[in-house]
């Protein structure tokens, strides 16, 4: 059997191009001549790097800055083509504006940065960031940010060639600047993994070849366990097992848990529709059908994020549970109408075959909490266009009645620029979901995410649960601060800054 059974799959199984191609170093003092030098400026206030600039250069950068009524406002751009006084071709100065900025803010100055740069022929660009408060963990942000916008997808066209830029990070504190970096980079090569997997077609990215990349974190010392459709019906998950009924390429239930420490484990359970045509309910053609190869996003994020405190070896303890299935049309399909049995017992009568997202997680969320007995719950899933209609894409959906866990996941979403906001969760979207023949109906009638989201609710027993729908912030089609077009890999960055909090606050 090949793995690759259509024609791109053959070029793109040649190929393990790293996503990014830019080179680092950190370093304590300018070493030669980078065709572009960066420099900060706080608005209104200092200058920060032009210590090591000769008087002249000084000079002409407060005469520009005059002329091009440059004050540092935050994202703010001043240029000098041809600066005197050194042998740099360009002199790019940012604002940071007038307030400490966010881990997010300082990722997004250095994505502009990148993006200002990516149509320039300079391949050897020194920032300089020496007199910055906190100037290690700027240094190290200011990379990361650059890094995550300059991340291309490069499977369908294996001959494209990006060119490589290498930047020289000037910072005082260069051993800890360079530390920082490596964990920021473990959680870039998380949000890579989630956006590879994400941009892969469901051609290629079908319940088998994501369980494969699953086990590809062994070698982090990431325990995989791969339940397979046989596994699926011994443990009565009756709700999984039906969704992928239609499709050829079976259902799967794959685990991946990091146990970096002795606490009880903390379960991310994501949604992995490898492809959601609708079902018998199918979309309609020319509308968010053709985006229906992101819907495993939720799971391709929760992996990403395993592999991100794995590669750091983090002190955490962390199991991801990913239900896989591709929501298609066949004689074997569920019919609207339908009734499955859940593995905890619960019947559903399947009123929409395309409200198929929450019938799987309410299989992992039981599964989950069985398995694991976890300290707390996220799943997180391409769930709703309700939550699309209600947040755009500037927000991700969050439902949680643990008034902490609402706290600390807010928290981490505004540090790192992937902002949450709280949806209601309330008894009255749950009576939508009575059923005349089951024990519920897997849709309502009003408010569609947090119907969803009461679903949901019924599946997690007493546990400490929230629960984050990322439809619409999986995939942009016009680049993000953080991320070119295509898949974002949101929610790894959350993650990821939600987990270190947790172990620290041990
Ligand atoms: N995967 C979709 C939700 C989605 C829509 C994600 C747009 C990303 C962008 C989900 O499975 C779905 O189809 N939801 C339906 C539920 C409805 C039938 C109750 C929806 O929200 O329309
Ligand atoms: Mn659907
Ligand atoms: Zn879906």
């Amino acid at each position: 059997m090949t793995k690759f059974p259509y024609a791109l799959g053959l070029v793109a199984a040649a190929i393990a191009l790293p996503a990014s191609a830019e080179t680092y170093q950190f370093t304590s003092e300018l070493k030669g001549h980078p065709t572009t030098l960066v420099l900060f400026q706080q608005q209104d206030g200092a200058l920060y790097g032009q210590a090591t600039l000769p008087q002249a250069t000084h000079n002409q950068i407060l005469r520009a800055a005059e002329a091009a009524q440059f004050s540092g406002k935050q994202g703010q751009k001043l240029e000098i083509l041809a600066p005197n006084g050194i042998k740099s071709a360009r002199l790019v100065v940012m604002g940071l504006g007038d307030d400490t900025l966010t881990e997010g803010e300082i990722n997004a100055l250095g994505g502009q940065l990148a993006t200002h740069l990516a149509a320039l022929p300079e391949q050897q660009v020194g920032v300089l960031t020496s007199g910055i408060d906190n100037g290690a963990e700027f240094a190290a942000q200011f990379a990361h940010g650059i890094e995550l916008k300059s991340y291309r997808y490069t499977r369908y066209t294996p001959e494209s060639t990006a060119e490589t830029k290498h930047y020289q990070v000037v910072a005082e504190n260069q051993q800890s600047a360079s530390a920082r970096h490596a964990a920021l980079q473990a959680v870039e090569a998380g949000v890579f993994m989630a956006r590879d997997m994400t941009n892969a077609t469901a051609g290629d990215m079908y319940p088998g070849s994501f369980a494969e990349q699953a086990e590809s974190l062994r070698k982090l010392g990431v325990k995989v366990t791969v339940l397979d459709r046989k596994d699926l019906e011994k443990l009565n998950m009756g709700a999984l097992v039906g969704v992928g009924k239609g499709s050829e390429r079976e259902p799967k239930l794959v685990v991946a848990h990091w146990q970096g420490s002795d606490e009880a484990p903390i379960a991310l359970v994501g949604k992995g529709i490898t492809f959601d045509s609708g079902g018998y309910n199918i979309k309609a053609t020319g509308t968010s059908i053709i985006y229906m190869k992101s819907d495993m996003a939720g799971a391709a994020t929760v992996l990403g994020t395993v592999k991100a405190m794995a590669m750091q070896k983090a002190p955490v303890n962390v199991v991801a549970v990913m239900p896989l299935a591709e929501n298609m049309v066949s004689e074997r399909a569920l019919r609207p109408g339908d009734v499955v049995v859940t593995g905890q017992g619960t019947t559903v009568e399947v009123t929409n075959t395309d409200a198929e997202g929450r019938l799987i997680l309410a299989d992992a969320l039981w599964y989950a909490r069985e398995q694991y007995q976890p300290q707390m719950i996220v799943d997180v899933a391409t769930l709703t266009g309700s939550k699309v209609r209600a947040l755009g894409r500037e927000f991700t959906g969050l439902f949680s009645d643990d008034s902490s866990m609402v706290t600390e996941l807010s928290y981490a979403g505004e540090r790192v620029g992937e902002k949450l906001w709280r949806l209601p969760l309330a008894p009255a979207f749950g009576d939508e979901l009575k059923s005349d023949i089951a024990d519920m109906k897997n849709t309502g009638k009003s408010a569609g995410a947090s119907v969803a989201a009461m679903f949901l609710h019924a599946f997690v027993g007493d546990a400490r649960w929230a629960h984050l729908d990322i439809a619409g912030d999986a995939l942009t089609s016009t680049g993000t601060d953080f991320a070119p077009k295509g898949a974002t890999g949101h929610g790894v960055r959350l993650l990821s800054y939600w987990l270190t909090e947790q172990a620290e606050a041990q």
